[in-house]
């Protein structure tokens, strides 16, 4: 398991998930960074995305990384230049674009052809005749991601079967495939979504891939990697705020948070729903409010038209907010991002400060 780092990339998140012994999926040299901070072992790190620098191969070189995701010829060539220089092998799979419809929403949904990932499926025997004669390079895997929140996993099922089919090919040209990435995107439970049990999942996937091996490749296994994010965090996080104001109108009731769209962009960006629970339920009359943020956008919301009985002064959780969440945050209106607190059984522990307003334009500076 290479765990999603973008998905929450605290240090404790990721020091608790390589203590389990999870690898990582990372998709900057900053994230590569984070890991070893956090003692993940590089050798169980997987490098994705489709713009890698040549500083960040640099960096993920030197720390033997297990694998580039590798996402377009131009990425290979540069890599195997890269490598050389270094006088290193560089470990790649292919990012395969199955043009598999993930049937998510639009801005998560990665596996068709119309995205900007990976390499189209027809393209990838081509790429990877081409990898297999470069100096640099060493082709292990295969991989593909085609989206995220899915809820069915019949698309990644098809998906697995064009991987499958493809490695075949290979195999038949002498390429030997040695690990199938078949991605994250797992969905969870936001509102009343009911997403597919995880071990159905992998019961399902892994009797495809046994009865293919045994079938064509007299029973040799082949290592199976996942990037899950979402599904290891989302709904291990809320995001606590504080009611400041009540502004009921004639259209609508406003209730005024002090967590805003920097802290949790998901609702501004995809009209994303999350729970929101009063943490000391009240007895009063329940109305229906807006929540909203103090910043200056009317895209500011958290969530809209919810039945809540409240008070100025009370704590909201914003559920599902583990995944996205503080990953996603900014510094817009100069607001220092949230806290981030762990809670352990009835223990809980501080692991990011909440960040100062000096601390936000430390790094700026006024012309002489
Ligand atoms: N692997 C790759 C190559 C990815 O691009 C992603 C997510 C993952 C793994 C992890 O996917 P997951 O298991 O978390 O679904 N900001 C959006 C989600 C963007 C996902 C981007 N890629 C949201 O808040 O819904």
């Amino acid at each position: 398991m290479c765990y999603s780092v973008k998905s929450n990339s605290n240090l404790a998140v990721l020091h608790l998930l390589s203590q389990l012994g999870s690898g990582f999926d990372i998709v900057s040299s900053g994230e590569l960074l984070r890991v070893l901070a956090a003692g993940g072992n590089p050798e169980k790190v997987i490098f994705s995305g489709v713009g890698k620098t040549r500083d960040e191969m640099q960096l993920a070189l030197s720390h033997g990384i297990a694998c580039f995701n590798v996402e377009s010829t131009s990425e290979l060539h540069r890599l195997s230049a890269v490598a050389v220089d270094m006088q290193l092998t560089a470990s790649i799979s292919l990012r395969v674009n199955p043009n598999v419809d993930a049937k998510t929403h639009p801005y998560i949904s990665t596996g068709l052809k119309e995205n900007k990932f990976g390499v189209a499926i027809e393209d990838a025997l081509m790429i990877y005749r081409t990898a297999a004669g470069l100096p640099g390079i060493r082709v292990v895997g295969i991989d593909c991601h085609i989206g995220s929140q899915l809820l069915d996993d019949a698309p990644l099922l098809e998906a697995l079967d064009k991987l499958i089919e493809l490695i075949d090919v290979l195999a038949a040209e002498g390429i030997v495939i040695h690990h199938l990435d078949i991605g994250g995107g797992l969905g969870i439970d936001y509102e009343a979504e009911v997403p597919v049990a995880v071990g159905d999942y992998l019961t399902r996937l892994f009797r495809k891939i046994d009865l293919w091996r045994a079938e064509k490749y007299q029973g040799v296994p082949i290592k199976v990697l996942f990037e899950p994010g979402r599904s290891i965090v989302g709904n291990a996080g809320v995001l606590l705020t504080r009611v400041e104001y009540l502004k009921p109108g004639s259209e609508k009731n406003f209730a005024i948070v002090d967590a805003a769209m920097n802290d949790l962009m998901r609702p501004a960006m995809y009209q994303a729903w999350h729970g929101v629970q009063a943490v000391v339920q009240r007895g009063g009359e329940a109305i229906v409010w807006d929540v909203v943020g103090p910043v200056c956008e009317s895209g500011d919301w958290l969530a809209r038209a919810r039945t809540l009985s409240l008070e100025e002064g009370d704590l909201l959780a914003i559920h599902s907010a583990g995944a996205y969440g503080m990953t996603m945050s900014s510094n817009y209106n100069t607001r220092g991002r949230a806290a981030e607190v762990m809670v352990d059984g009835n223990v809980s522990h501080l692991i990011r400060q909440r960040e100062t307003p000096e601390q936000l334009f430390a790094l700026e500076k006024i012309l002489p």
